[in-house]
This record gives C-alpha cells, structure tokens and sequence, in this order.
C-alpha cells in the first residue's frame, strides 16, 4: 500500500478564516469540505461558491463530500469548478453510475459514500465506476461523533478487491479518526483518513496531520508484506 493519506476536514475549522485553516494543514493530502444541504442531513454548511473561493485560496486538493438530495444536479459542478474529488452518498440517487460519470466527465474523481448502517455487497459491482468509496464511520451531519468500529468490515471486503487488483479505488473513511482510532482503520486496508476535530482541535494542526500519518503508517505496514 501506498503511504496513508490524511484529509482534514474544514468543519471543525473557523469558517471565517478558511484560507488560513487551509494553510494550517500545509502538507495534507487532501482537504475534506463537508457540503450539507439540511435535507439529507440535519445541518447546514456550505455550497459551490465557498468552495469556488477554497480553490482560489490553497493549493491542496479538495476532496468535497457531498450530503445533499439530488447529487446528480449539483455534483459535476464541484468537479467542473476544479475539486479534485467530489463524492456524493449511495443513500441520495438511483442512478449512482449516472452520476459518477457525469463528475468524471467535468474532469473530477468519482467517490461514492455509504453511511453506516448502508451495506457495501449491493455497490460493489459498480465501485468500478468510481475512484473513491468513502465509508461513513459516523451518521453524517456534525464533527466530533464517536467511531463506529463495525463500518470496517466494509473497508476489509474492498479493500481485498482492490488488492487483488478487481478495483482501483482509494478507501476513506470519514469521522471519529482520531490517535485512538485511526490504527484500527489502517489495519483494515484504509488509504485516506479524514479527520476534523482531531486536526483543527489540536494546538498544531499541522503536526496533528503528521502524527496520524505516521500511526496510519506503522499501523498498516505489516498489510504489504
Ligand atoms: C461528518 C463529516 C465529517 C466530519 C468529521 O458528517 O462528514 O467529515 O467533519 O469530523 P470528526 O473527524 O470530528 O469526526
Ligand atoms: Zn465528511
């Protein structure tokens, strides 16, 4: 495996100061913008034109998650503004496969996410259109949830499959990653870690960002002997 990815999330993040919280985490693979629309999730946060201006302010890709009914209308659009991956949840459309292309079409990563309790067997035929499968390991909606340890059965099951070369796709895991956490994801094959509240409620986010790469790290390395 590739050297684990760290992702901050923005949401634990002063809103009001984004360019700087980005420049907080320099080093970060990706930066994590969490978009909820109040209908599939029960908070509100932001929309294209913040992240029009996060493109603007750093140079670390966005990797922007989508929580919103209807992704297929307003996913490509991420995409085409310049996110580098835009992912949007099983949980929100029927035709997922319309809506992954549609995002690679306007020049973006495709990931799709399932929340907890959404079962991974039904989706695994067409991960092959995807490039990102994003595993849920709290119900969607607010920073700072406990993890969810049973979620990782669905990180082990594609992770096979991306080892036995059936996929090419990077497996994240998003909430309650945090020092007491993220080896357990690593040991189940995760690539890419997002973290909010254990990065940007650190005294240094940056070192943060470094520490947990560094668990990540030693925690998977027996996983590519
Ligand atoms: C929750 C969001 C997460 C959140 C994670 O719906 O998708 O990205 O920011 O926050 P922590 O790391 O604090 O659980
Ligand atoms: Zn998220």
């Amino acid at each position: 495996m590739a050297a684990p990815m760290i992702a901050p999330s923005i949401l634990s993040a002063d809103f009001a100061r984004l360019g700087e919280e980005a420049d907080a985490v320099t080093g970060s693979d990706w930066l994590h913008v969490d978009v909820m629309d109040a209908h599939f999730v029960p908070n509100l946060t932001l929309g294209l034109p913040v992240v029009k201006s996060l493109l603007k302010a750093t140079d670390i890709p966005l990797d922007c998650h989508l929580m919103i009914d209807d992704p297929g209308r307003w996913a490509p659009s991420y995409a085409e503004a310049g996110a580098y991956n835009v992912t949007f949840h099983a949980e929100a459309t029927d035709d997922p496969i319309a809506v992954a292309k549609d995002i690679r079409a306007a020049g973006g990563k495709a990931g799709l996410s399932v929340k907890p309790n959404t079962p991974i067997e039904p989706y695994l035929e067409i991960l092959k259109e995807f490039d990102t499968l994003l595993v849920m390991s709290v119900e969607p909606g607010f920073g700072g949830q406990s993890f969810i340890p049973d979620v990782l059965g669905k990180a082990r099951t594609v992770r096979k499959l991306v080892d036995s070369g059936e996929l090419t796709l990077v497996v994240e895991i998003d909430g309650g990653i945090n020092v007491d956490t993220v080896e357990q994801a690593a040991e189940a094959g995760v690539d890419c870690f997002v973290a909010g509240s254990a990065v940007y409620g650190a005294a240094d986010p940056a070192a943060a960002v470094r520490g947990l790469r560094e668990q990540a790290g030693r925690a998977s390395a027996h996983l590519s002997l």
